[in-house]
């Protein structure tokens, strides 16, 4: 049974993270942190939560969506912050998944360059509508405007 009179109330969270109260309310409703709460229905924090919500915001800094966010966290064991060997593990995943998104984006960036000065706006001939010719593969010659615009007529 935890003391609830040495958890810390959301102001004292947010003055000691820099995060706002609104965004701790956030993080708490999408399962990033948890909170108890007092008789009169107050939020109130472990200590160990402050350490959840740095791993939070090194994560945001990084783009980590908070779907993997969450989805790392709950691997945690329940009620501890991750620790050391937490952050060295999580850390590497997200680098990892930092690199692949950096490469995602080269690629983005070099079909855009070749729609620079072009304007076609081609379904079919856009590498950045249309990656890798995916229309191709997956429509079999059928343009997918022409079936946005037939099922839209019906
Ligand atoms: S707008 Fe023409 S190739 Fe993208």
């Amino acid at each position: 049974m935890v003391d609830i009179s040495v958890l810390l109330t959301i102001g004292e969270v947010s003055d000691r993270t820099g995060v706002a109260t609104s965004a701790l309310r956030f993080y708490e409703t999408s399962g990033l942190i948890e909170s108890r709460r007092t008789s009169g229905n107050q939020r109130r924090y472990q200590r160990s939560t402050i350490r959840t919500i740095a791993v939070i915001k090194a994560a945001q800094r990084a783009g980590i969506p908070l779907d993997e966010i969450r989805e790392r966290l709950a691997r945690l064991p329940a009620g501890r912050a991750p620790n050391r060997e937490d952050w060295e593990e999580l850390s590497k995943a997200w680098s990892s998944s930092l690199d692949t998104r950096i490469a995602q984006l080269i690629r983005v960036k070099e079909d855009l360059a070749d729609c620079i000065g072009c304007g076609c706006l081609s379904i079919d001939n856009c590498s950045l509508i249309n990656p890798g010719d995916e229309l191709s593969s997956t429509l079999a010659g059928t343009s997918k405007l022409e079936l946005v615009t037939d099922s839209g007529s019906k």
